[in-house]
């Protein structure tokens, strides 16, 4: 890291947990004269590299979108393309977890999820949870409302079995439900690419996180780009509801 780039960063202060919404891979390669998984496997790249960054930083949770509820509309092939995307990924990642020290945990519901792919992912969580480095969540098969109906259901059957009663349920206690459980909610939310919107992403963890939509698409999002949105970050004044305390002339 240049001297330059660590002084930029010395005078911030960094978000605890950042969660990115991935997009534009597809966009990117066919700007190229690509296909499309073309795109996709140079996006799985710069995840690798963006979660080295992000720890270097200061980042202590990073959440990515992989693939949505809703990326099964895809075409077949390119739905195949990136569960075997996903199924190298794990194995990469495995290396790269010993490597880097870090904590990886999938979120979204991996039951529809083919064999294989579960077995790699139930090992890479085995084999890397008791690392101390980046808490490194991977959203597969992750859909905010898919994942709060989860919850619900699984809410309502220990009422039913009369392991909670209906009026100690909190915010709290509905959280421990959640795919993100014991994950601080996200402080920044990047988007890349220039769409505007959540795509069912962290509906309930995104309540309070400072967003931050850029044109530039997933594979050429660098540590520099990181860095700007860091620095916007820190130019936002976060209220949760309160006032702004002005500051006293004394
Ligand atoms: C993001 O890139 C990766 C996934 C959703 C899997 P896209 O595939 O959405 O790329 P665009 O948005 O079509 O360019
Ligand atoms: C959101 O991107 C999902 C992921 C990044 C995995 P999409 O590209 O699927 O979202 P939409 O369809 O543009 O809303
Ligand atoms: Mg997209």
């Amino acid at each position: 890291m240049s001297l330059r780039y660590r002084r930029r960063l010395d005078n911030m202060n960094v978000p605890q947990h950042v969660a990115i919404i991935l997009d534009g891979n597809g966009r990117w390669a066919r700007a190229k004269g690509m296909p499309r998984n073309y795109g996709h496997a140079q996006g799985s790249k710069n995840v690798e590299r963006i979660c080295e960054e992000a720890w270097r930083m200061g980042i202590k949770y990073l959440t990515v979108y992989a693939f949505s509820t809703e990326n099964w509309n895809r075409p077949k092939d390119e739905v195949d393309a990136l569960m075997s995307l996903l199924r190298n990924y794990m194995k990469t990642c495995l290396k790269t977890a010993a490597k880097n020290d870090m904590k990886v945990r999938v979120i979204g519901d991996i039951s529809r999820l083919d064999e294989d792919i579960r077995k790699r992912i139930l090992e890479l969580e085995e084999a890397t949870k008791e690392n101390g480095g980046l808490n490194f969540q991977i959203a597969i098969n992750y859909g905010s409302r898919d994942e709060i109906l989860r919850a619900v259901r699984r809410i309502a059957d220990d009422c039913i079995a009369g392991k909670i009663k209906t009026e100690a349920i909190d915010e709290e206690i509905f959280e421990h439900y959640l795919d993100t459980h014991d994950i601080p909610d996200p402080d920044l939310m990047i988007r890349t690419s220039g769409e505007l919107r959540l795509s069912n992403y962290l509906l309930w963890q995104l309540a309070y996180t400072e967003f931050y939509f850029t044109d530039v698409p997933w594979p050429d999002f660098t540590k520099e780009e990181l860095l700007k949105a860091i620095e916007q970050y820190n130019a936002r004044d976060r209220r949760y509801g309160g006032v702004k305390e002005e500051k006293q002339n004394v």
